[in-house]
């Protein structure tokens, strides 16, 4: 094996993981944004965490309202998603900009993707400083699945949202 940057080694375990995570804006509306540094924590209690770059809108979002909805998108709006992920939510309407419709889901004020296949309702229970990023560790509140929408991935670092079997 040869040495290599860790940026390097997140490629070479694509496919990575992506949820849309979506926060509340003081209007009242849902930002979205995609986030492929997300895990499991725990099953009792229930728990997840997931890692934003400290300027993020969406870090600003949650420590400020303290709620957030992870969810796993489906292949319908994969495009979208990756628009999702290069523009920041802070002057952009997001959902109106790359045409994602939106729906509620019971236990939550936020808005979320219609095409999901996961959703997963928290409250921000801590966060903390990694690096340059915030570690935001959430308990969860409500779980829900959508067996039929067809889960996607981040391939080639950030470069392509695909489902595991069409991705290269
Ligand atoms: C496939 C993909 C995965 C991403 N994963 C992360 C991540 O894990 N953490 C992060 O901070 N940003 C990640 N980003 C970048 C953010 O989505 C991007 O900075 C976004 O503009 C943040 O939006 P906001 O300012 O509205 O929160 C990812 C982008 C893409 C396209």
């Amino acid at each position: 094996m040869k040495e290599i940057t860790l940026p390097k080694a997140s490629k070479l375990t694509s496919p990575n993981p992506v949820t849309v995570v979506c926060t509340q804006k003081p209007d009242g509306s849902t930002n979205l944004a995609t986030v492929s540094w997300w895990t499991y924590l725990s099953y009792n209690p229930n728990m997840i965490a997931y890692a934003m770059a400290k300027t993020s809108y969406s870090g600003e979002m949650v420590r400020l309202n303290k709620k957030v909805v992870l969810t796993i998108p489906g292949a319908a709006i994969s495009d979208a998603v990756l628009g999702c992920g290069m523009t920041t939510g802070c002057d952009t309407d997001k959902a109106a900009k790359f045409g994602i419709e939106l729906t509620l889901v019971e236990g939550s004020s936020i808005q979320i993707p219609i095409h999901s296949r996961v959703a997963i309702v928290c409250n921000l229970k801590e966060y903390l400083e990694v690096g340059d990023h915030y570690l935001y560790i959430c308990d969860v509140q409500k779980v829900y699945g959508d067996e039929a929408e067809e889960g996607v991935f981040a391939w080639n670092g950030y470069g392509k949202i695909a489902p595991a079997k069409q991705g290269e």
